[in-house]
């Protein structure tokens, strides 16, 4: 009964979560690795159910044993038992030790061989507290927190940081993979179906390492090629007076020190420390995943990114209401 008490509530949980349509279900993979990993999953909490329910058979079995010798009833049927927990004793470290080999083998087929790198579509993705900076270097395309791949493609990705330990992971494509300061890792994504896959980091990183979270779009091949074309212009030259202000706002409070926004002239030495915000209109969410990307939100964040985001780097800055209704002008111009 014990067994059955311990063993049921798991099973529910288990159900539960494999039913559950979170976007960050390992339970609901839509890439091959992602897919792999849901087996291993499966394979091992199966055989890992079994091999407790085995073990605690095994217990209560020696239990009544110990109690029969002790009222002088013990069975003819001793030598039968010598057997059963002899043998159980082999077979289950045996049974262990195959599961470890497996999950080796699956470990080992979700990170494809190094020559299948040369000519592979390249995203750079970099932690900084707390947000992801995305480069695509062979289209000298560099964007933040949302990530666009084509559906059906492998995708390499590199992964490094630019101050502590972060990782990352979209449990729906792939398992997860340390982004360590001064280190290139590699990983590859691949989505079988178009859609919106969320990932987060996935080692704590700060105060706000919950609050690290990203978007990874999958759509169809001639969509990846428009999105590329139309992410690779520069700013345009803001037509309306009010947005040509809010751009002044943005230089004046120096914003673009941390900020690049192609089209706003900016010292060359300065590094990224912010997300560039060419585009920053067409993304869905602000702060990292944390808001989604509305006007009401861009001022909160603007005025106070502490109370939304605690240890987050960028300073609070308030602006008159006028310059602030052209600089948000401007930030909602960024298409
Ligand atoms: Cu970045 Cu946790």
């Amino acid at each position: 009964m014990a067994a059955v008490r311990l063993v049921a509530p798991t099973l529910l949980l288990t159900a539960a979560a494999a039913s559950c349509s979170s976007p960050q279900n390992v339970l609901d993979p839509h890439g091959p690795a992602a897919m792999r990993i849901e087996e291993l999953w499966w394979v091992l909490f199966v055989m890992g159910v079994t091999v407790s329910i085995v073990v605690a058979a095994l217990l209560l079995l020696a239990i009544r044993r110990g109690r029969q010798r002790e009222r002088g009833t013990q069975g003819r049927e001793i030598n039968g038992h010598y057997l059963v927990s002899i043998g159980a004793g082999l077979i289950t470290p045996a049974v262990i030790f195959a599961l470890a080999i497996y999950s080796y083998v699956i470990g080992a087929g979700v990170y494809p061989p190094v020559d299948e790198d040369a000519g592979a579509l390249t995203v750079e993705v970099t932690g900084h507290q707390f947000w992801w900076e995305v480069r695509y270097p062979q289209y000298d395309l560099v964007s933040a927190n949302e990530v666009v791949i084509p559906v059906g493609r492998r995708v390499r990705f590199l992964v490094t940081s630019r101050d502590v330990i972060h990782s990352f992971w979209v449990p729906q494509l792939q398992g997860k993979i340390d982004m360590i300061p001064g280190h290139t890792t590699r990983q590859w994504l691949q989505a079988d179906e178009p859609g919106r896959y969320r990932g987060q980091c996935a080692e704590f990183c700060g105060a706000s390492h919950a609050l690290m979270a990203l978007w990874v779009f999958a759509v169809p091949e001639e969509e990846f090629g428009a999105w590329l074309d139309a992410r690779r212009q520069p700013a345009l030259e803001p037509a309306d007076p009010d947005v040509r202000e809010g751009r002044a706002v943005f230089v004046a409070a120096e914003c673009h020190l941390c900020h690049a926004t192609r089209g706003v002239a900016r010292p060359e030495a300065l590094g990224d420390a912010g997300p560039d915000l060419t585009h920053l209109a067409t993304r869905e969410t602000l702060a990292a995943g944390t808001l989604p990307n509305t006007r009401g939100n861009l001022t909160a964040w603007i005025s106070d990114p502490e109370r939304i985001k605690p240890g987050a780097r960028m300073p609070p800055t308030v602006f008159p209401p006028d310059q602030l209704r052209a600089l948000l002008d401007y930030l909602q111009s960024l298409r």
